[in-house]
């Protein structure tokens, strides 16, 4: 198949074209090359997708088109320059185009979304909700251009794995490599939810190969923190659990950034956002590997990428061992 990448020079993106090249496929990846490489083995089209000319080097046909945008501009000019010229459009959205973060066990085919952004919305990165907002604006876009019949909308949940420029999921497997007491967040039975990106390029590839549409979460099944933790540590390592409101009077921030605890959320506002009913998903062929093995394979990118890898967030060790001792004297 002939497939196009739009996108392709970051995390998933990548992952998508390597795992298209491995299935025998022509794999054309288009962006402006800012924000890093396309893997080898790829034809890299260089365009900018602000301009509605930009993407005119884009020539032929293509059999399956793979974006990751997340600007509605940016997916028009991409709509009008591809029309006629697409057999299958994947749209990677996220779960962030949801309006309820608290229920638990939500479906994609029933959960209600966030209104879609303006037309003149421009910067999807101010804050959580512009973005879901600007996605769902792009899955409409792109539904309305390829038709239904056409489009897999593939709801992205929270992306682990080699190359993530996030540092979240990292903060864990650094934190694993560090020993210690080790500050859980929250309680353990908290949900926890994820897809290794690895195992989301392959399904989307999948996708385009057997012209799967429709609309679908795409991550892995929910677990508990403890579970996760489980993998994660090494083998007999206990955390100690700091309960949400103590983390807050410590000032340490859910999810991401300085003084952050990455992946955890508080409850019961975003008892919702890790714990999908992901089971359509399995069933149109998402498969997810053992977190173990997410966690190895990070390690390993950790190791061999250098100190320049990924993103340094989340709690220093002098922070989470203030944390502790507070936690500890209480
Ligand atoms: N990470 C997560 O946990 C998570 C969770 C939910 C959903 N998602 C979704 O999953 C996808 C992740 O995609 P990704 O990892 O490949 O990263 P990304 O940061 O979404 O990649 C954006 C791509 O678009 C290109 N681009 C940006 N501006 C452009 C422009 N003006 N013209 C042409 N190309 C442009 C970038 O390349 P250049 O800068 O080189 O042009 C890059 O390749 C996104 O759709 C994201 O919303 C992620």
């Amino acid at each position: 198949m002939r497939i196009l990448v739009l996108g392709g020079t970051v995390f998933l993106g990548r992952a998508v074209a390597r795992r298209a090249l491995a299935a025998g496929h022509d794999v054309t990846c288009a962006a402006r090359g800012a924000s890093g490489n396309p893997v080898d083995g790829v034809r890299f089209v260089r365009v900018d997708r602000t301009d509605p000319a930009g993407l005119a080097a884009l020539t032929g046909e293509f059999d399956a088109v793979v974006d990751v945008a997340r600007h509605p501009e940016q997916v028009r000019n991409a709509a009008t320059a591809l029309a006629g010229r697409v057999g299958h459009f994947t749209f990677v959205s996220t779960g962030s185009v949801y309006s309820d973060t608290a229920t638990p066990g939500q479906r994609a085919d029933t959960a209600p979304l966030l209104p879609p952004a303006p037309s003149d919305a421009e910067d999807p990165t101010r804050d959580a909700e512009s973005y879901g907002a600007c996605k769902v604006s792009c899955e409409r876009i792109v539904t309305e251009a390829f038709g239904a019949g056409s489009v897999f909308v593939c709801r992205a949940g929270l992306i682990v794995g080699p190359e993530d420029p996030s540092g979240r999921f990292e903060y864990w497997v650094r934190r694993a490599a560090r020993g210690g007491e080790v500050l859980a967040p929250g309680t353990p039975d908290e949900a926890v939810q994820l897809v290794d990106v690895r195992d989301l390029a392959d399904w989307i590839v999948t996708a385009g190969e057997g012209k799967l549409t429709g609309t679908y979460d795409g991550t892995g099944a929910p677990t508990t923190r403890a579970a996760f933790l489980a993998d994660v540590l090494p083998e007999g390592v206990e955390p100690t659990w700091v309960p949400q409101d103590f983390l807050a009077e410590q000032e340490v921030a859910p999810w991401s950034g300085a003084r952050s605890v990455p992946l955890w959320l508080p409850v019961p506002e975003y008892a919702g956002f890790l714990s999908r009913d992901v089971s359509a998903s399995l069933a149109a062929g998402l498969r997810t590997r053992p977190l173990a093995e997410t966690v190895r394979d990070t390690a390993a990118w950790l190791a061999a990428a250098g100190p320049e890898a990924g993103q340094r967030i989340g709690l220093t060790e002098t922070e989470e061992a203030e944390v502790l001792a507070a936690w500890h004297a209480r």
